[in-house]
């Protein structure tokens, strides 16, 4: 990095509107206590969860990084053409903030926020990010973007656009996912856009290998919500005792993932007691595929006007670009 570059310097700000513990104590006490028993996905991104995931992100089964990468990639002239430039551009759930990558240079906005919830990693990621692109300012925001999508940091007149990669959509039922994409739609505001990817409907095959890595680091990702309820909340779930299951429910055209308990068992979290069945499960994640039109019909109805649709050459995921209604 030369001299002048450095002198221009970036800004690097980092905003906590972080959950507090008490939050995800309550949360996992009432999905374990629930009938059939859930841990909504969120929780999956503890500092090790987060590095799970970007691990799973890297295996053969897994296809929806590496496909929507190539499509941003086969696209990228297009992409910015349609986006336009100077924008402020908001990622809720940024990671890694791999994908961002390929849209920085050609989009120049005037900022970037990336959102996690996952306090440490956002922060490395985001000074790294902004180490390498010392001419943007990058204003980082630990948040739980299912509960709140307040931007700390705005600049008057820049058009706004979410940029929401990864299928993350995926995690929402439908009808939660609607009023996700309609809150959106309320931050970037009247002249605002989205940009989506959204993974796509196909055969069960590829879905339930992409679940089911060889290499078993899903399952390690699926076990590490057990490990991190161990250590922060005090509980002694045996994590030999659980193992993980992950299947595509075609008729609600979703992944399922479980965590299914071995054998009847007690587990302790601080003072409450949960008993399970042998067979029993605990329900992780959903992960929702879509059909292009189904997307689109449900933004729609969120306030969205479809602009363009990018795919790569077996429908495997799509890359979705909205504007708000006015
Ligand atoms: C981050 C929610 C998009 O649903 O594919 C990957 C999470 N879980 N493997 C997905 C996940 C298991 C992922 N999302």
């Amino acid at each position: 990095m030369n001299k002048q570059v450095n002198k221009q310097g970036s800004k690097y700000r980092f905003f906590d509107l972080q959950p507090k513990t008490t939050d995800f104590h309550t949360e996992i006490i009432r999905g374990l206590g629930s009938t059939p028993r859930f841990i909504p996905p969120k929780f999956f991104y503890d500092e090790r969860g987060s590095q799970l995931f970007a691990g799973i992100c890297k295996t053969e089964e897994y296809y929806p990084t590496r496909t929507e990468l190539a499509i941003i990639r086969e696209n990228i002239d297009d992409i910015a053409l349609q986006l336009g430039s100077g924008c402020l551009l908001v990622e809720p759930g940024s990671g890694e903030s791999s994908k961002v990558r390929e849209l920085l240079d050609v989009l120049q906005p005037v900022a970037y926020l990336p959102m996690d919830i996952s306090s440490n990693f956002l922060q490395q990621e985001a000074q790294k990010l902004a180490a390498e692109f010392p001419w943007l300012d990058v204003h980082a925001v630990c948040t739980d973007f299912t509960t709140s999508m307040t931007l700390p940091y705005t600049e008057e007149g820049k058009q706004r656009i979410a940029f929401f990669p990864g299928s993350t959509i995926g995690n929402f039922e439908p009808d939660e996912a609607e009023t996700f994409l309609r809150d959106i739609a309320c931050m970037v505001g009247a002249d605002g856009g989205l940009l989506i990817g959204v993974d796509l409907v196909k055969n069960s095959e590829i879905l339930n290998a992409a679940y089911n890595d060889a290499t078993g680091i899903t399952a390690a990702f699926n076990l590490n919500l057990l490990r991190r309820i161990n250590r922060e909340l005090g509980a002694n779930f045996d994590l030999d005792q659980f193992t993980h299951k992950a299947f595509f429910n075609r008729q609600k055209s979703r992944i399922e993932m479980h965590l299914v308990s071995q054998v009847a068992q007690q587990v302790s979290i601080a003072d409450c007691c949960f008993e399970f069945a042998a067979g029993e499960t605990i329900h992780t994640e959903n992960s929702h595929k879509y059909t292009i039109e189904d997307f689109q019909d449900m933004a729609r109805r969120a306030g969205f006007e479809p602009v363009k649709v990018w795919t790569d050459a077996e429908e495997l995921f799509s890359l979705q670009f909205f504007s708000v209604n006015k």
